[in-house]
């Protein structure tokens, strides 16, 4: 074959895996309806949470923190609540497992803060994991709460008497609306309860049977 053949083989596999790189990689999202479709329970961010996002933004929170729990075990548990958490708030003891990030969740993130860098947790599904106090707190001095953390304390967000400025508050409104477009967390609270409730129906059944036979 002679050389000139091969370079237009070349040129004509170049342009062939191109355009079917765009097609995977820019067709078929945009076409994809699921993508940008709001999850259920998604709201648009109010205005003091789109202040907090930037200062979120500002600040570089997201050089360490990423805001996507991935789709593996040791994700959605870690994200999850464990039984002390949910025995504590609900009254219900159950390992319960952070819903996996849907893209429909992001919808109103623009742009988005997925981030790269996991330095300190995800925070994708940090929405009402704590109170605004132990925010503030932990926002202010992170060693307070959580001793030994390498987080810096954004003091410059509280006044000379401690308490939060306007860009903290509308910070924390951001954080407690992070994983919020899916409502997991009565939701699935829920679930545990009711399945609790049958299988102890179903408990007192048997014990009742026991007794009859006895
Ligand atoms: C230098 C890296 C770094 C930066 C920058 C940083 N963090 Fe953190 N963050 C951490 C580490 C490490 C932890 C885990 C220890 C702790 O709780 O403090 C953490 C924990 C947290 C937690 C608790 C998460 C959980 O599930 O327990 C929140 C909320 C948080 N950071 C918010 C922020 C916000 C808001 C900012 C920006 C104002 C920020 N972080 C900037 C490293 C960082």
């Amino acid at each position: 074959m002679k050389f000139e053949s091969k370079a237009v083989l070349l040129v004509l596999g170049v342009a062939v895996f191109m355009a079917l790189g765009t097609y995977f990689t820019m067709v078929v999202p945009l076409t994809d309806e699921s993508l940008f479709t709001p999850t259920k329970d998604a709201k648009p961010y109010t205005a003091v949470e789109l202040k907090g996002k930037e200062v979120y933004q500002r600040e570089g929170c997201w050089y360490c923190h990423t805001q996507q729990v991935r789709n593996l075990l040791e994700e959605t548990q870690r994200y999850g609540m464990g039984e002390e958490e949910t025995f504590k708030r609900f009254g219900v003891r159950a390992l319960i497992q952070a819903p996996p990030s849907q893209p429909g969740e992001y919808v109103y993130d623009k742009p988005h803060l997925l981030g790269t860098r996991r330095v300190g947790p995800d925070l994708a599904r940090v929405g009402g994991k704590y109170d605004n106090t132990w925010q503030f707190n932990h926002l202010r001095d992170p060693r307070s709460t959580s001793p030994g953390s390498i987080m810096p304390s954004y003091t410059w967000l509280f006044d000379k008497n401690g308490l939060p400025t306007e860009e903290a508050i509308a910070l924390i409104a951001y954080l407690q609306k992070l994983g919020t477009n899916i409502k997991w967390r009565e939701e699935r609270v829920e679930q545990v309860r009711r399945l609790q409730a049958k299988t102890s129906t179903q408990e007192n059944h048997s014990l009742a049977e026991l007794k009859e036979n006895n």
